[in-house]
């Protein structure tokens, strides 16, 4: 069976009966080895291996994570483990796989117990293994009490991406409180020059990447917002200073497949040893386990490459198209769409509406998508959350009349929705205030004048899926854009006994995802983005049920350069969605080209979203004209494989990227120049990725190039001698196409 219908499926049993699986079941194609000789597991996939052992005493060790070891090759059996002194026990200087707070662990423990006595210590063993159709499963138990944890290992023999999680179960008499559980714990190889490259950011300024060295002592990237967040993405990267660049070097890598709070602790140890555990936050979490039950953690996937961050990206991206989101193996492309909201805000209307569909159809839009203020008492963002019925002011005949007219027009038609939240001046809220998130007989705060529902509770969780289940089944929609506008506040579930309430964190988002599967499994045309308030949920986790993301509110298309190649490190350049908005742009008031504002868009998912009503007949033949290249080469674009090839962070004036087809056949080069200054030339700029024997004829589709450049040459020509695009003045942009001849 597929990964994806599988996690579907998985996701729908957790909405009936409360209890199902979070972790992606792995390919069942793994190359997965035990030697029982010297105890040594061993997983290969796409020139990785990755590999561990029980040692003396039933501790799993980590042994080896990197480039591919012949089959036959002599692994070192899991040395004996010894304390480093009095002070550093072995368990806290040996490099081990899972490691519970107990026998006196000083570093960041993978599992932490509390017992109703109090007691907290929790030694884990091997206790036995099997190997599965999706990998290994290695047993651990407690040295005595019946606290059972398995840990899961998979790895996808296309990508040689790594999956590992874990559940833990409580087969004592009494409950077992959870206090911190991670998916897994990896050990990075010896070295003391590690650098940790990660990506921060805020509403409309994520994806920022930041790199630190790694020191003696601990990181930690977070989110404690009960939802992924941009302050820090779940995703690292890991090379050695000076040696690992862009196209160069070794690279460890790895995201969280978990959409509510989560962290990632970076350890090096006393001894110098490396080595990283994500999970669960512990942060205000505990999760009761009541006598037999148990708690799997999301999925940390993993994944090594030896060329440099731009290997590590292309990797993630392919992983992410082949295996994670919902289309995989071969997602549908994007359709080029058209979004309301920076035209109209709240202010929709029928008839606006329907102006706007008809210029954008000229256009060669393939979705129309009506953003915000359809729904309710919306006419601001003080009201109408929850009440998703269709406004009779601004729709007098529902939605019927638009849809058919899009229709009519040869678009598809989407619509935003925000399930999740509830306005108090709502009908929802009104009639259940009880439903969301709360401490009781406390304020409950409002971000952007709204409150998050109980997505943990069955009856919200119904209402959800009645509400949206409606809204499909009545009108012809082909595609949702699902957003989530405020963090956590009050994180409180006053329904539920004392020591139960804290599950909220693992309910929640669990919950989330058996809705999405729910809506999906019911009607199965529908594509969905995740969008929360722009880049606030990405994650693989999410990504599972996700056809496409909203990145960033900021749609400046100069700010975005830098965006894009931050959000690319990390996730596919084919689900972010790009849109040509407004010059000047609203966010700094910064004037550029249409064509500029096109380029800038069309190195993502292409969308259009300014008021097309103050567009000149020029506009439109511009738009027009590269929404017709963009169709042409979307696929290179949103499935290829990327090179950075000039990036645009530390205030670079320049900037390039390059997509090349999986076949080779196409190459999609983009050019940025924030400004000219000195007469300087343009640099030559050298192409990736091509077959060096095939020959490509280029040409230019914004910009020009070189007048000296030939019309046709060689991959080996444009990689080794290269083009010159003579960008001069501010804010210039140029994009040229290699189709093999
Ligand atoms: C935040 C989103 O990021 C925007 O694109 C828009 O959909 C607004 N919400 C609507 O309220």
């Amino acid at each position: 069976m597929p990964v994806t219908s599988l996690n579907r499926r998985a996701a729908c049993l957790s909405l009936l009966g409360g209890m199902a699986a979070l972790a992606v079941p792995f390919r069942s194609d793994a190359d997965a080895r035990f030697d029982e000789r010297i105890k040594v597991f061993r997983l290969d996939g796409d020139g990785v291996t990755y590999a561990f052992g029980i040692d003396s005493v039933g501790q799993i060790q980590a042994l080896h994570w990197g480039g591919s070891l012949a089959v036959d090759d002599p692994l070192p059996a899991a040395p004996n483990p010894s304390d480093f002194s009095g002070f550093d026990r072995a368990n806290s200087v040996t490099p081990l796989e899972y490691v519970a707070f107990g026998g006196g662990l000083v570093t960041e423990p993978s599992l932490k117990v509390a017992f109703p006595d109090g007691g907290r210590d929790l030694v884990l063993r091997y206790a036995g293994h099997e190997m599965t159709a999706e990998g290994i499963r290695v047993r651990l138990k407690d040295i005595s009490a019946e606290v059972h944890v398995e840990l899961t290992y998979g790895m996808d023999k296309a990508t040689g991406m790594l999956s590992r999680s874990a559940r833990v179960y409580n087969r004592t008499r009494r409950p077992l409180r959870i206090d911190q559980m991670a998916a897994a714990t990896l050990n990075l190889p010896f070295a003391d020059d590690y650098e940790l490259h990660y990506l921060t950011g805020r509403w409309a300024g994520e994806w920022t990447v930041q790199k630190r060295p790694l020191e003696a002592g601990s990181t930690v990237l977070e989110s404690r917002l009960g939802m992924t967040g941009s302050q820090n993405n779940p995703w690292f990267a890991v090379g050695r200073k000076d040696v690992s660049e862009e196209e160069n070097g070794p690279v460890w890598f790895g995201a969280l497949a978990w959409s509510g709070s989560w962290r990632m602790v970076f350890e090096k140890d006393i001894l110098g040893q490396s080595r990283i555990t994500a999970g669960y936050n512990p942060f205000d979490f505990a999760y009761l386990l009541k006598p037999g039950e148990s708690l799997e953690t999301p999925v940390f996937y993993a994944g090594y490459s030896p060329d440099g961050m731009g290997g590590a990206s292309r990797r993630m991206h392919r992983f992410q198209r082949t295996v994670i989101l919902p289309g995989a193996p071969a997602p549908k492309l994007r359709p080029v769409l058209y979004n309301s909201w920076e035209a109209t805000e709240f202010a929709v209307t029928e008839q606006g509406q329907v102006a706007l569909a008809e210029k954008a159809a000229t256009l060669g839009v393939e979705r129309f998508v009506m953003d915000d203020g359809w729904f309710g008492k919306r006419n601001n963002d003080r009201a109408g959350l929850g009440d998703w019925t269709v406004n009779r002011e601004k729709f007098p005949q529902g939605l019927t009349p638009l849809i058919r007219r899009v229709r009519e027009l040869g678009m598809e038609f989407g619509l935003w929705v925000e399930p999740e939240m509830v306005n108090p001046d709502s009908d929802l809220y009104r009639a259940h205030p009880d439903w969301v998130i709360n401490f009781k007989g406390r304020p409950r705060s409002e971000g952007r004048n709204q409150m998050v529902l109980n997505l943990a509770r069955k009856e919200v969780c119904d209402y959800i899926i009645k509400s949206l289940d409606l809204l499909l089944s009545e009108n012809d929609i082909a595609f949702l854009k699902w957003d989530h506008n405020r963090s956590w506040s009050e994180p409180g579930w006053p329904e539920r006994p004392v020591a139960e309430q804290q599950r909220l964190y693992v309910d929640y988002t669990r919950n989330l995802y058996a809705i999405l599967a729910e809506i999906r499994r019911r009607h199965p045309r529908v594509e969905i983005e995740s969008c929360a308030g722009g880049g606030g949920r990405v994650d693989l986790g999410i990504m599972r049920f996700s056809d496409q993301v909203w990145p960033t509110d900021n749609t400046d298309p100069f700010d975005r350069l830098k965006m894009r190649d931050g959000f690319s490190q990390a996730y596919m350049p084919g689900v972010m969605m790009a849109w040509v908005t407004a010059s000047p742009n609203w966010v700094n008031k910064r004037s550029t080209s249409l064509e500029y504002r096109f380029l800038s868009a069309m190195q993502g998912c292409l969308g259009i979203g300014d008021n097309l009503n103050h567009w000149t007949p020029d506009e439109f033949a511009t738009a027009k004209r590269l929404i017709a290249e963009y169709k042409a080469m979307r696929a290179t674009v949103q499935r290829g494989d990327l090179y950075r090839l000039i990036s645009p962070q530390d205030n670079s004036p320049r900037s390039a990227t390059l997509s090349v087809s999986g076949t080779r056949r196409q190459a999609v080069l983009f050019a940025f120049l924030h400004s000219s200054s000195k007469f300087e030339t343009a640099p030559r700029i050298q192409l990736r990725g091509l077959e060096p024997q095939t020959r490509y004829a280029v040409r230019a589709i914004a910009g020009t190039v070189a007048d000296d450049t030939p019309k046709v040459a060689s991959g080996a020509y444009w990689m080794n001698h290269g083009v010159k695009l003579p960008l001069r003045g501010d804010f210039q942009a140029a994009a040229c196409v290699f189709d093999a001849v």
